[in-house]
């Protein structure tokens, strides 16, 4: 019914404020003159806090998957052994995306809705000390579990394997500490917790992985990083960039500087405590743990999800979404990402109650956890 007004809690993309739709009207511009130069490489820099990195980052052109496929184009050759960590839908598109350059594949699995056991690689890598670059989600968009890096990072113990994350969906809303973690290679995209439109992404190289890559003499063209690297010296990329994505971000990074970095992830733990408390509070089953909660998405079991999604949708424009793999139609997920407060989180709340006509309950729950914050 209400269609026209959107309230997009989805997992990504994400509403984009209206000073970030501004700052991208203007008129196209020369991807290799002045304006774009002055602002292109000091956006990037502006990322690295976030990143928690020196190292550069590389922007392509391209969803977080051309991101990802750019990390293993540049790691992997044919029978490169990697190991990739599955715990749901983005772990799986590691392995497949290694699979199409011909990986020599190794999966560890682990149950959907639970964090990766970071003994569990240790023990993997300690039996196949060949493997040479593992693949890992950070915050699993399909589950709502937030792994723990630092701690996978620290089960490599002697091996020497690079450790590739996929921070599409937690970058910019929980802290990433590429360097403090040793991490060699993070991945992420514009439209999630960046608040920006779709259409890039980021990646940011350790000199460790720079110097593996420079080793692996597989074909690559679009994705090939050297090619990144020569053209930032310029200020430029190698191919006509997605240009008012850079403005975007120029605008949503002051955003986001002005809030504090610090305030910011604070800000997503508290919607995070605030839909949790909510949902328990109606007596529904969370899908994750307390312990490995996603701080910008929530996974809650629903019966018949999907026609619950579609009623909220057609009667008040509320888009949540859905459930993917195994969880299809068994959950929905409510995104509490970037351009989110918790008036959000207590929109999305109120919609649930009045599917379950249990009113009041959650909306209740969650602001006691917003006036304890
Ligand atoms: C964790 C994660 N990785 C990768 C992707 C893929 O990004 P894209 O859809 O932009 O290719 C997504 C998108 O939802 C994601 O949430």
């Amino acid at each position: 019914m209400y269609r026209f007004k959107p309230e997009l809690r989805i997992p990504g993309p994400v509403p984009v404020p209206t000073e970030v739709l501004g700052r991208m009207s203007q008129p196209m511009i020369n991807h290799r003159g002045k304006i774009f130069k002055d602002v292109f490489p000091q956006v990037l820099a502006r990322l690295q806090p976030l990143f928690g990195t020196k190292n550069p980052i590389f922007m392509v052109t391209g969803s977080g998957t051309a991101g990802m496929e750019t990390a293993v184009a540049n790691l992997v050759a044919p029978d490169t052994p990697v190991l990739c960590l599955v715990g749901g839908f983005f772990g799986r598109r590691w392995a497949e995306i290694c699979q199409a350059y011909r990986a020599k594949l190794h999966v560890l699995e682990f149950p959907w809705g639970s964090g990766i056991d970071a003994d569990q690689v240790g023990d993997y890598l300690k039996q196949y000390p060949e493997i040479e670059v593992i693949f890992m989600v950070h915050n699993e968009s399909s589950t709502a579990v937030l792994n723990d890096v630092e701690a996978v990072a620290r089960a490599r113990g002697r091996s020497e394997a690079l450790l590739v994350v996929d921070a599409v969906s937690s970058l910019g809303g929980t802290p990433v500490e590429m360097d403090a973690w040793g991490v060699d290679v993070v991945v992420s995209a514009s439209q999630k917790c960046l608040m920006t439109p779709p259409g890039t992404a980021f990646i940011a190289v350790s000199p460790k992985a720079k110097e593996f890559m420079a080793k692996n003499e597989s074909g690559r063209y679009y994705f090939d990083l050297r090619k990144y690297e020569q053209f930032l010296e310029k200020g430029e990329t190698p191919f006509t960039p997605n240009i008012n994505n850079v403005f975007a971000l120029d605008k949503a990074l002051e955003m986001l500087e002005t809030e504090g970095f610090a305030n910011v992830f604070a800000r997503h733990r508290l919607m995070r405590d605030m839909m949790r408390a909510g949902a328990k509070a109606l007596g529904l089953e969370l899908v994750v743990e307390d312990k490995d909660a996603s701080p910008t998405v929530t996974a809650v079991k629903y019966p018949e999800a999907d026609a619950f999604r579609a009623r909220i949708r057609d009667t008040y424009g509320v888009e949540f979404a859905g459930g993917q793999g195994p969880f299809a139609n068994q959950i929905f997920r409510v995104g509490h990402m970037g351009y989110a407060t918790p008036l959000d989180v207590l929109t999305a709340l109120a919609v649930l109650e009045i599917d379950q006509k249990k009113f009041g309950c959650a909306v209740e729950a969650a602001e006691q956890v917003l006036d304890r914050s």
